[in-house]
């Protein structure tokens, strides 16, 4: 494993915040580079309806500011669901994957302790097949049989996290 490259994680200000709409397109650049171009996906596909109330997390080299990751949670009626995790390929295995998935934790695990009664909270993410070893180093579990989505093969991948300090 390489050295991870200086980086920085920010959490793109939400809804009616200022500088959203800049950061959640460098978020969206990151995704059609990955999503759209090097995996083939439609970019109608891509933009969807849950972008526009989502929480979305960048990740930019630093000093220079280039983006490199994204990741998205989104909050449902009863658990939270992780999606649109990427890193540009020129960037992967320094350990950015892993940054964004705990950055997601992080405002998870903040999120919840303000407006739930639980002790746990739950976070879902549909899997594309080759990366659900990557969540289960992260707690995810599959549950239920693989299905389709925008046309490739997913995994439903659930997490439990403890909200107590
Ligand atoms: C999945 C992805 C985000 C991982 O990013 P990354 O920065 O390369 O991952 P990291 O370096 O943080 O890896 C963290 C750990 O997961 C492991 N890992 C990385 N990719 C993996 C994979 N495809 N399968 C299994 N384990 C993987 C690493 O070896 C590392 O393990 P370690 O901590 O034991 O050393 C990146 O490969 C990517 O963007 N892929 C294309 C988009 C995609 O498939 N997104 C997921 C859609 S569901």
């Amino acid at each position: 494993m390489m050295a991870t490259p200086q980086h920085e994680i920010t959490v793109v200000p939400g809804v009616g915040e200022p500088g959203r709409d800049e950061l959640r397109q460098a978020c969206y650049d990151v995704r059609i580079d990955v999503f759209v171009h090097e995996q083939g996906f439609s970019l109608d596909e891509e933009i969807d309806d849950l972008d526009s109330a989502a929480t979305h997390i960048l990740l930019r080299l630093t000093p220079s500011l280039k983006p490199v990751g994204t990741i998205r949670c989104t909050k449902h009626e009863g658990y939270y669901k992780l999606s649109r995790l990427a890193v540009l390929k020129d960037h992967r295995r320094y350990r950015f994957g892993r940054a964004l998935v705990l950055a997601l934790h992080n405002h998870v695990q903040l999120d919840a302790k303000r407006s739930e009664q639980y002790d746990t909270v739950t976070i879902k993410c549909h899997s594309q097949i080759p990366v659900k070893g990557f969540y289960a180093k992260f707690g995810y579990s599959p549950e239920g049989e693989e299905f389709d989505e925008d046309g490739a093969p997913h995994q439903l991948m659930v997490a439990r996290l403890a909200l107590s300090d």
